[in-house]
């Protein structure tokens, strides 16, 4: 086994509209008007653009039914968060990735909800209770229903009410939490969004993608010119999502790249998001998620050493799979584990893993039959069950972490 570093970063990750319930912001508007359009087309086909499901036969019923595509209560961490941190931190975790959902904080242009902002000091402190180093993510996909009215990231407005947002959670968060990413997978948004129309605002429109595209890169300087005011000392950034694609793929060249080159400069470090390995053509005999993703652990290390060259640390802010069955999760840990390991030996600075996801939750536009947890959820009673290869994790870690050694 190949040693990681000192004080790497063993944690897990959640969105807040995936897991926290009650919310409402465009999703949760969206959600009103698609759940019955997708139930109805919904098919074993592919899934953004990779493989077909393998196991329709088992989540057809699930999958064409209303209440799948609805976010509802989500999988109650709102009120649940201290106990779901407690179990995380029983696993032996030493990082918790979670967003703050923006429209909860700002209901109304410029009109803050204290309660709401009370709230993620309280999860960022629960977080340092239970010995896990807490990510902020302030961008998490969802718009506040106003914001989203305004025109999205086209305009000049929401960005800088963005800004603002930032200074003031930046502020609030001060005393608990060093690390900052102020948005998730731009460039993913970019394309399902706008040029796909698959998630809201749902537009196939070219221009409309330029620039909005435009508007997540200003977006970012901004709010980590507001962060760095609220406090000198904030590690900010922001978390790519990186595909592994022939070399050929220009297209997925330019989608990887767009973000990376723009914003890795006014960033102190970046998160890698990696789930999947695009291949022209099929690749015969891969393993494949629930989803359909080509599974391909090992790819880690290609992605971190194309990251690497742009001179910030590293973090894996996302990394996992849809399986219900848990036949592949701890294999899949264990190889990106060790691929991130033989990436740091060669000279990466990568400081930390988080697994996607902690709990089971709301696969956007998929609903909730995609189980991605450690932790299953049940749909009905909410109860927890820590999966075996959460478990597994648990193992590696202790393996990996000579006792006694301290998160930085
Ligand atoms: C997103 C998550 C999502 C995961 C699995 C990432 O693109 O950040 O919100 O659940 O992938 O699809």
């Amino acid at each position: 086994m190949q040693k990681l570093p000192a004080g790497f970063l063993f944690g897990s990750a959640t969105s807040a509209h995936q897991v926290e319930g009650g919310n409402h912001n465009d999703w949760t508007e969206w959600e009103k008007t698609a759940a019955a359009r997708l139930a109805r087309s919904v098919n074993s086909g592919t899934h953004y653009g990779q493989g077909p499901t393998p196991v329709w036969p088992e989540i057809r019923e699930a999958a064409k039914t209303e209440a799948n595509y609805i976010s509802g209560r989500a999988a109650e961490h709102y009120e649940r968060y201290e106990s779901d941190l407690k179990l995380a931190a029983k696993l032996g975790l030493t990082a918790y990735r979670f967003s703050v959902e923006w429209a909860r904080v700002e209901p109304e242009p410029g009109v803050y909800d204290e309660a709401a902002i009370g709230h993620y000091i309280a999860v960022a402190k629960t977080c340092r209770e239970q010995n896990q180093e807490p990510f902020v993510t302030l961008w998490h996909f969802t718009l506040p229903v106003w914001a989203a009215e305004m025109g999205g990231w086209a305009s000049d407005t929401v960005v800088e009410r963005f800004a603002a947002y930032a200074r003031r959670m930046g502020e609030a968060l001060r005393p608990y939490v060093s690390h900052i990413a102020t948005l998730n997978e731009p460039e993913v948004y970019g394309v399902v969004a706008y040029l796909l129309g698959i998630w809201p605002p749902q537009r196939r429109s070219p221009s409309g993608f330029g620039r909005v595209r435009r508007g997540m890169v200003q977006a970012h300087r901004l709010a980590t010119h507001e962060l760095k005011l609220a406090n000198p000392a904030y590690k900010v950034g922001f978390c790519t999502s990186q595909a592994i694609f022939p070399a050929s793929d220009h297209v997925q060249k330019l989608i990887n790249d767009y973000f990376v080159h723009r914003l890795a400069g006014d960033s102190d470090w970046m998160g890698v998001q990696y789930y999947v390995k695009r291949t022209l053509g099929s690749s015969k005999g891969a393993l494949r998620s629930d989803l359909g993703w080509e599974l391909h652990p090992e790819g880690h290390y290609e992605v971190l050493k194309r990251l690497a060259r742009y001179g910030k640390p590293l973090y894996v802010t996302e990394s996992g799979l849809a399986d219900a069955k848990d036949r592949y999760r701890a294999w899949y840990i264990e190889e990106s584990l060790g691929s991130i390991a033989q990436a740091t030996n060669d000279g990466v600075d990568c400081r930390g893993y988080f697994h996607w996801s902690l709990l089971d939750n709301f696969e956007w536009h998929e609903g909730f039959w995609p189980k991605f947890g450690l932790i299953e959820v049940d749909r009905d009673t909410m109860e927890r069950r820590v999966r075996p290869s959460a478990e597994h994790y648990a193992k590696l870690i202790r393996q990996y972490q000579p006792a006694g050694a301290k998160p930085r």
